[in-house]
């Protein structure tokens, strides 16, 4: 039996990013039977044989659907994600969950109240340096773990682009950790512990958002690690060549991990310096829907076997988790940088 979805938002993720993840060989158990955007340009864009809703809560209320994917954007996710939920569909939803940590707080209440089944796509999870990384935290050959550092550094397609005007909508949310959510959610994913401390500094690069485009976040765990972050949309945002850098360095009693990933390289390089191993391994890039497609299909698995089913996908706590870094973070940057 496969997993019918109904995907509500088809923007540029939606269309690039979530759209083909159907068709991906690895989404094994899932079917697209229906589609909705406010748009109705949008909805045209999609040639399948599929439902089309201008309405959400009318797709969630008449479409045939298990599961509903949302990917609106973190400002108006909640209301339809809670429609969904108390519609009884399980539930995929972009990462930022929302727009704030307090409805997140509300989602990931009545997800455990209802007991549904719900995923907040963080599908870098799904990546291979996520996989080599358990495997050598789970060999011991680090020790005890006191830190972990994050660089994602990029541009968000380009302030001069035709798609700067969904650049700064996504700025204007969460800035630098639009992206950088992804590392605030891997650092638990890997290390688990819930947020005990966050701070921050904030560069705007002379441009207007609030929240700033570029961040450094300090964190602590509950568990006593401690986590750093700098995250950009901003980096080379503003002129034709493009520089994008993905590093991860793990640090503990007995070793260190290295992992860097640099646009001009084209390949990721994952190395391991410890008292009992030494490794090096090459990670070939990969896109988005290949990692949504790992996820589409360990959800449907879930969903038919039931919820003690292994699975590596991010739930709502988790989803608030980080939400809450990031609203801790983008505000002790604003403050710091002596702004409202
Ligand atoms: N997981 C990832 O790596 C990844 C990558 C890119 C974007 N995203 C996330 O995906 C989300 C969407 O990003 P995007 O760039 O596609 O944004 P976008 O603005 O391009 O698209 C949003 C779409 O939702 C539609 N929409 C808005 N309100 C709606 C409603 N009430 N009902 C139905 N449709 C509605 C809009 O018409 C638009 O087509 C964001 O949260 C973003 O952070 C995640």
């Amino acid at each position: 039996m496969e997993m019918r979805f109904g995907l509500i938002g088809l923007g540029h993720h939606g269309k690039h990013g979530v759209l083909p993840a159907f068709d991906e060989p690895d989404a094994k158990g899932v079917k697209l039977t229906a589609v909705c955007d406010v748009c109705q340009e949008n909805l045209d864009y999609v040639t399948r044989p599929v439902e089309k809703y201008l309405s959400a809560e009318e797709m969630i209320a008449k479409a045939p659907i298990d599961a509903v994917y949302v990917a609106v954007g973190c400002d108006r996710a909640c209301g339809i994600v809670m429609t969904a939920l108390k519609a009884g569909k399980a539930v995929i939803c972009e990462k930022p969950l929302a727009a704030t940590a307090a409805d997140a707080r509300k989602i990931a209440d009545e997800v455990k109240a209802r007991g549904s089944l719900f995923a907040v796509n963080f599908e870098t999870r799904y990546g291979k340096r996520m996989e080599i990384l358990k495997k050598w935290i789970e060999g011991g050959y680090f020790g005890k773990i006191h830190a972990i550092q994050f660089d994602n550094l990029w541009d968000c397609h380009k302030t001069f682009t035709p798609t700067a005007a969904r650049r700064a909508h996504l700025l204007s949310l969460t800035g630098g950790l639009d992206c950088g959510i992804h590392e605030l959610d891997q650092a638990r994913y890997l290390l688990g512990g819930s947020w005990k401390k966050v701070r921050a500094m904030g560069a705007w690069f002379e441009e207007p958002f609030t929240p700033p485009p570029h961040i450094c976040v300090v964190g602590m765990l509950d568990n006593d690690v401690m986590i750093s972050l700098n995250a950009s949309l901003a980096f080379t945002a503003n002129i034709e060549p493009r520089e994008f850098v993905d590093n991860l360095y793990l640090a503990g009693t007995e070793g260190v991990a290295i992992i860097q990933g640099l646009f001009s390289m084209g390949e990721t390089t994952a190395r391991l310096t410890s008292r009992t191993k030494c490794e090096t391994i090459s990670i070939p890039a990969n896109g988005h829907s290949s990692d949504i497609a790992l996820l589409l299909a360990e959800f449907a698995n879930v969903w038919k076997n039931g919820p003690e089913t292994p699975h590596k996908f991010a739930s709502a706590e988790d989803g608030y988790q980080a939400q809450l870094a990031t609203e801790l973070a983008i505000q002790d940057a604003i403050e710091n940088a002596g702004r409202k």
